[in-house]
């Protein structure tokens, strides 16, 4: 399959909040592509303190610093020795770790970054980018190569949801095509007192799709290293992340239903205004 196509889909998860998912998810969503038959690449490029070598139980040879230092050596070099493996159960994919060392990802430059991206894009069906959370020199070069970026929201806390109202505010100013940005929300039933209603208002646009909390399929997934798609137990969190894939690669489309209404009065859509 790899052969065949020019560029493989780029999907990046972002977000404007810490702890929102996009880890987890983005896991999940290689883990599922993967699982499809897909040739998929996992990169972590929250440099400094990326989590996927931890919850996939990684313990990588190579990291973004040597794929950084050989296509900066030599662009004519195959990168693909470098990625570091994880396979569970016949479900195979390669992963790009983050530095090990902290300070090896401060000197790391975001044009190299784009340009292994650009290289690997080649041979892969689906590379899936996990972020961190803010509008740095690499995250706005990431959303820029990205097919789709899919930007992560939690309903928690105000200055939460201000920032999300930020955020989206600010990638829609980005002029990119309007498909490719979308909203999801993540732990949606989790205890707060702020109703989705408001915060949609609030957006002046509805999620895209969402994605439950469950606290106890999360974590226990982090804590074995297997991915919820790939464990065998098929709850409720893992369909709706099968779900959002099967929206990704446009198999089982749903279209979104009706957009926000605007309602005046809510206590917390006065404070955006
Ligand atoms: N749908 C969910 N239900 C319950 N817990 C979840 C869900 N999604 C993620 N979590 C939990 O939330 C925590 C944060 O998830 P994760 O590390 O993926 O977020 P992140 O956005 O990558 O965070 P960071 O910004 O720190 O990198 C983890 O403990 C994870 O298990
Ligand atoms: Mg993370």
């Amino acid at each position: 399959m790899a052969d065949e196509h020019i560029n493989g889909v780029i999907i990046t998860f972002f977000s404007t909040a810490s702890a929102v998912g996009k880890t987890l998810i983005s896991i999940n969503m290689a883990s599922e592509l993967a699982r499809e038959g897909y040739s998929v690449c996992l990169a972590d490029f929250d440099l400094q303190f990326g989590d996927i070598r931890n919850y996939l139980r990684l313990e990588p040879e190579y990291t973004i610093t040597d794929l950084c230092d050989s296509i900066q050596a030599d662009s004519s070099r195959p990168l693909t020795p470098l990625l570091t493996n994880y396979s569970y159960k016949g479900v195979t994919f390669q992963v790009i770790p983050n530095p090990s060392r902290l300070e090896e990802a401060y000197n790391l430059n975001p044009d190299t970054i784009i340009e292994i991206l650009k290289n690997l894009r080649k041979q892969y069906d689906y590379i899936i980018v996990d972020t961190t959370s803010m509008f740095s020199v690499l995250n706005l070069a990431l959303l820029d190569i990205s097919t789709i970026v899919t930007f992560l929201g939690i309903v928690d806390f105000i200055p939460t949801i201000k920032n999300m109202k930020i955020g989206n505010d600010t990638l829609r100013t980005l002029n990119y095509d309007s498909n490719k940005i979308r909203l999801v929300l993540n732990r949606s039933d989790s205890k707060t007192h702020i109703q989705l209603k408001d915060v949609v208002d609030i957006l002046g646009e509805d999620f895209y799709h969402i994605l439950h909390n469950d606290f106890i399929s999360a974590s226990e997934s982090i804590t074995t290293g297997v991915p919820l798609v790939l464990n065998g137990q098929d709850s409720e969190l893992t369909q709706e992340l099968r779900a959002l894939v099967a929206r990704y690669t446009n198999k089982g489309y749903q279209p979104s239903s009706k957009p926000a209404q605007q309602k005046a009065g809510s206590w917390l859509s006065k404070l955006f205004r």
